[in-house]
């Protein structure tokens, strides 16, 4: 089957559930998917029901398409995000953020948790994504150009939408959300990165690494989507600070600043 033929079957399975298009989709990282519970008049799709979705290898986690509103809008939020570390390609990893744009999706939202290259960040720090470095060696569009989205040579000079973060920084600094902006390094994973690969990221202008959002980001922009990506630095990356990382720590933080990153992600999708 073709990429496109599992984008179409995925698309056909969802809308026998339900009729809801979707105006903003919302993906979020480790230890932030409580969101997803916070939508309203939910329509939940188990991965499972979906032909051709990629499911997510965590155990104990079973994925969910989750059609909801909220703040009046109607989103659509992947429960479960699919990692390049877990062994798929790129174009399945990015399949859900094609099929939300064929259901209707007009903004994506991409939140995740990265290690602090940034020495002025502590964990807690929310960085809003002014712009990324794809340093996974991979790259969702490589392959048969899907024309039905995009052209074979995206631009992507505004890969996240500079409009959206203008208006989304004032509404964050009154609502009193310390939020700061900066370059996601993406890696693939699944281990952290070495000190080494962190002082090189510093070097060259990255403030956060992690292994997600970038794939998703590409897509969307391909696809025509405005693009809106915040990182909960979780920990401090590699090096910075005399201790090892752990996952126990990314989850810990993440749970920390939930409040803050709950009305941040309200306030995306106002502006989204
Ligand atoms: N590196 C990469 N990914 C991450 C990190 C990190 O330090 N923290 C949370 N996700």
């Amino acid at each position: 089957m073709t990429i496109s033929e599992r984008i179409n079957g995925a698309v056909e399975a969802i809308r026998a559930r339900t009729d809801r298009v979707p105006e903003l989709g919302l993906i979020l990282g480790s230890g932030l998917g409580d969101f997803c519970d916070r939508l309203e008049d939910q329509t939940v799709i188990p991965f499972s029901d979906i032909p051709g979705f990629p499911l997510p290898t965590v155990e104990g986690h079973q994925g969910a398409f989750v059609l909801g509103s909220c703040r009046g809008r109607t989103v659509a939020a992947l429960r479960g995000r699919i990692h390049y570390y877990e062994g798929y390609s790129q174009q399945e990893i990015t399949l859900p953020v094609r099929v939300m744009a064929k259901l209707g999706v007009r903004t994506l939202i991409l939140t995740n948790a990265a290690g602090g290259i940034n020495l002025d960040f502590q964990p807690g720090t929310l960085m809003l994504l002014t712009d990324h470095i794809n340093y996974s060696g991979m790259n969702p569009l490589i392959g048969p150009n899907l024309d039905e989205f995009g052209p074979r040579f995206p631009d992507m000079s505004d890969i996240y939408t500079r409009a959206l973060r203008e208006k989304l920084l004032p509404l964050a600094r009154e609502a009193g959300i310390p939020l700061r902006e900066g370059v996601y390094v993406m890696y693939s994973g699944p281990n952290y990165e070495t000190p080494a690969e962190i002082r090189f990221f510093r070097a060259v202008g990255g403030d956060a690494a992690g292994m997600s959002t970038v794939p998703e980001a590409l897509a969307a922009r391909h696809a025509g989507l405005q693009v809106m990506g915040v990182s909960c630095i979780t920990n401090m990356a590699a090096g910075v600070l005399p201790q090892p990382l752990s996952h126990e720590e990314v989850v810990e933080t993440a749970g920390r600043v939930k409040r803050d990153f709950t009305r941040l992600l309200e306030l995306m999708i106002d502006v989204g």
